[in-house]
């Protein structure tokens, strides 16, 4: 079983700032560092150090050749992660407050190149038994799922960030779910949050399984295995960015590998608390004897 994640790839460029910049206001940031990140890459990141065996494939520019390094020190498979010439890598703009919050620019780059031809050329290589992971960072990602489906994988979608790109997306072939409130309540159409809000997804999507992020609140599944809720564990938080992309791949690692709901719900839970006590996107994200060794405060 192969996991083929076909995600971004992004140069993050991180500035720590008091607060987050306001309408008309410039605000000098004494530090700035440059990592790698992307959901894509974070998430491929996170499945490979969970235990899987994961293939990355995106689109770079040659300023991105440094992110191909980050998966393959990961053991990530990057066969199909392409480069470009004549086209900036994505990058992010990442805001880090003082209370190790984030917000976001996002220049989508190399990452909306994904060509039919490109996705044919991958899909073919994966069929019956392999899972496709998906967030919303790159283009084709309708075709993406069609051709998925039609071959046969199982498809994970992180609809994020989220946007009306979503709808264009046949979302009847998603088997996971996995999203933040605000992911949810736009894709159930509703302002609900917690409870009320998975079981409006889990009526909409009656074959999918879900998982809703809840943040400081922990998280909730709704599904095959009926309804299971996960405390979040506490940290002292310094970054809170790929926190939500180290609980995906940590989370989907552990169902693929045949974990329990519960198990796999806390298992991610305990990822994504050593992430934000981490600087950074990808390198933020734990190993996973680090995940099995945690002691929650
Ligand atoms: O989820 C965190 C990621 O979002 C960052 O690494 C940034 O690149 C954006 O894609």
């Amino acid at each position: 079983m192969k996991v083929l994640n076909f995600g971004s790839l992004n140069i993050d460029y991180f500035y720590k700032v008091g607060h987050f910049v306001q309408k008309g206001e410039t605000q000098a940031s004494d530090m700035l560092n440059i990592y790698g990140g992307g959901k894509g890459l974070n998430q491929s990141v996170a499945l490979s150090r969970a235990g899987a065996e994961v293939y990355h494939a995106g689109v770079i520019g040659t300023d991105g050749a440094f992110l191909k390094e980050i998966l393959e020190e990961a053991g990530v498979n990057t066969t199909f992660t392409q480069e470009l010439q004549n086209v900036r890598t994505g990058h992010a703009i990442i805001q880090n407050d003082s209370a190790g919050d984030n917000c976001i620019i996002l220049y989508g780059g190399a990452n909306q190149e994904v060509t039919k031809e490109l996705v044919d050329d991958v899909i073919k290589e994966f069929g019956s038994g392999d899972w496709l992971v998906l967030q919303n960072e790159i283009n084709e990602i309708p075709y993406i799922v069609d051709k998925a489906h039609e071959k046969g994988m199982k498809i994970v979608l992180n609809p994020s960030p989220v946007n009306n790109k979503i709808f264009e997306i046949n979302l009847s072939y998603i088997d996971y779910f996995i999203l933040n409130e605000g992911e949810g309540q736009a894709l159930a159409g509703v302002q609900a949050d917690g409870s009320t809000l998975i079981n409006k997804l889990g009526e909409k999507f009656p074959d999918a399984e879900i998982v809703l992020t809840l943040g400081e609140r922990g998280s909730v599944y709704s599904g095959k295995e009926g309804v299971v809720w996960q405390d979040a564990y506490k940290a002292d938080v310094i970054d809170t960015t790929a926190a939500g992309d180290t609980f995906t791949g940590y989370f989907m690692a552990g169902r693929m590998e045949g974990m329990s709901v519960k198990d796999a719900l806390n298992m991610a839970s305990k990822a994504s608390a050593l992430a934000v006590t981490r600087k950074g996107a990808a390198m933020s994200i734990p190993m996973k004897d680090e995940v099995i060794g945690f002691k929650a405060k």
